[in-house]
């Protein structure tokens, strides 16, 4: 059995699977489309529930909804129609395209080649109009697949040694993740997707709870195989990887209802076969919890970025005040997002720049993240076109509310370069790199602190696409040359990783209706 302890493995997955313009030129892999998995995990057999389709109004404006949550002894349960709208605008079918090869079902949350690993099921006890059970969550047909019947809250509780939100709650939400259906296209490299996409769904589900009246916590330790053995997942092809907590209720769940049987329902194959990528699930089995004493070890005590006092001009945020602020809801927001496929080379103003990073890092309620508000990744960016702020490198302090300058130019160019010589990342007003110093994370977390700092980014990158998007600008994740970018940004950055990377600006649609 792997020790979580021993952060060789992160660091020996994070280097093997770095990209690089050597990497990216003398990989000879190519995308097998007649093998292409089915972006959807069907029980085709079990009992099947529609949930309520209408989207209620929440009022609740979407920059209000990312940045706030609701304290966590607020007593709130969720009904069916509650749980409908959170899967929905978490990980439910929002577009659909034609392409000639076939169809792409664009969910309300971004996803790395739009193929979506990432599987909700819900743990619930008895909810209006919803019996208690374990349910898997199915996009396409927008209902639920019931895989056991009755109250399972309690093997939760177990698995994550009693954390209180887990504990209270009437509602969690159970994320997996899927390997060959996104490594079909990114191979190895997906380990890192899943803390991504999974992140992006969590920004969204966690600001909707917010909008919602529930209080949420965002729960990442678990002894993993007690979770996969409740979800009935086969660990080789699908992992749980994080836990959401939703609402709050006084008491504690009843004891199970019977042993944890297998229960091996009929599924449809994804493909006609799997590539295996050894190194992820290595990287899975290496960052696992086993024992009650290791999660108890994984709650709290974020190592703190030491950030040295600004040595360059810092430029100061600038955000919407809350009445200045667009108040367009949650829900609309995330209903009109998507990745911007062409940005126009605009100016955005300091106050929109502002508001995004003012809103999108106000902290993430989870349970490697105390004290609250503490941050994992950091965040550099390359400005291009901020109306009132110089064209340059950035550092953002967030303590401070302003942005530390560490080379001023136009750096499009080079820009454009670490974002995998994508034009968007050459185009965008705006490029915000996220690094992390991978040295005390693992030191404190062990390997199962590389899966915390990748959903830190996914989140907050989440919501940096919605703080976008309610502004009516435009946003898109992208990917990056590791080494590179970290090149970049030093001196500042040295013995910092590259972990994540998302674009805003005007996209270039918009710019011609403007015309
Ligand atoms: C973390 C992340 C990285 C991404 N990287 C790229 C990229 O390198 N190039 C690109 O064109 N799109 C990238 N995307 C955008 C996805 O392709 C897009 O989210 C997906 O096609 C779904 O479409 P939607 O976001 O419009 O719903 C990325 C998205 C995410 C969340």
């Amino acid at each position: 059995m792997t020790d979580n302890r021993n952060s060789e493995a992160a660091w020996a997955y994070h280097e093997a699977t770095k990209h690089s313009y050597l990497s990216i030129r003398t990989n000879p892999h190519f995308l097998d489309w007649a093998n292409q998995p089915l972006p959807f995990k069907i029980y085709p057999a079990l009992e099947r529930l529609r949930l309520p389709g209408e989207v209620r109004p929440s009022g609740i404006a979407a920059l209000s909804a990312i940045a706030e949550s609701v304290p966590a002894d607020t007593v709130a349960v969720p009904d069916l129609g509650v749980v409908a709208q959170l899967l929905y605008l978490s990980a439910g079918i929002t577009r659909q395209r034609k392409y000639p090869g076939g169809e792409i079902y664009f969910r309300a949350a971004a996803c790395t080649g739009a193929l979506y690993e990432v599987e909700l099921y819900l743990v619930c006890g008895d909810l209006a109009n919803l019996e208690a059970g374990l349910y898997h969550f199915a996009p396409a047909e927008f209902g639920l697949r019931r895989l056991r019947v009755g109250d399972y809250r309690a093997v939760l509780v177990e698995a994550t040694a009693a954390e209180p939100a887990i504990a209270h709650a009437p509602v969690v939400i159970a994320c997996t993740c899927i390997y060959w259906r996104n490594a079909w296209k990114y191979q190895a490299r997906t380990y890192r997707h899943f803390g991504w996409d999974n992140g992006t769904v969590l920004a969204n589900l966690l600001a909707v709870a917010t909008a919602l009246g529930l209080p949420a916590k965002l729960v990442c330790g678990f002894q993993d195989a007690e979770v996969n053995r409740l979800l009935d997942v086969d660990p080789q092809r699908e992992v749980a990887f994080s836990l959401a907590a939703l609402g709050h209720i006084p008491a504690l769940p009843p004891q199970p209802p019977s042993e944890i049987a297998p229960l091996g329902p009929e599924k449809v194959p994804p493909s006609q076969r799997e590539v295996d990528y050894p190194l992820m699930r290595e990287m899975h089995a290496a960052s696992s919890l086993h024992t009650a004493e290791e999660v108890h070890r994984w709650r709290g005590g974020t190592p703190l970025t030491r950030f040295s006092p600004p040595a360059g001009e810092v430029a100061r945020l600038l955000p919407l005040s809350h009445a200045e602020m667009p108040h367009d809801p949650i829900e609309q927001v995330i209903l009109r997002r998507g990745s911007t496929r062409n940005f126009a080379r605009a100016l955005i103003s300091l106050a929109q720049l502002s508001t995004m990073l003012d809103r999108a890092t106000r902290g993430v309620p989870a349970d490697f993240l105390d004290p609250p508000g503490a941050q994992l990744n950091q965040l550099y960016l390359i400005v291009h076109a901020v109306e009132g702020l110089e064209s340059g490198a950035y550092v953002f302090h967030r303590d401070r509310g302003g942005l530390e300058s560490l080379k001023p130019g136009n750096f499009r160019a080079q820009a454009g370069h670490l974002g995998l010589d994508q034009e968007l990342a050459a185009d965008a007003a705006v490029d915000i790199f996220f690094l992390a110093d991978l040295r005390p994370i693992l030191r404190r977390f062990g390997n199962r602190g590389y899966r915390a700092v990748q959903l830190e980014a996914g989140i907050i990158g989440g919501n940096l696409y919605l703080a976008a998007y309610a502004q009516h600008l435009g946003a898109t994740g992208l990917t990056f040359y590791d080494d590179e970018v970290t090149r970049f940004f030093s001196p500042h950055a040295e013995s910092k990783s590259a972990i994540f990377l998302v674009a805003v600006g005007k996209s270039a649609k918009q710019k011609l209706q403007e015309i």
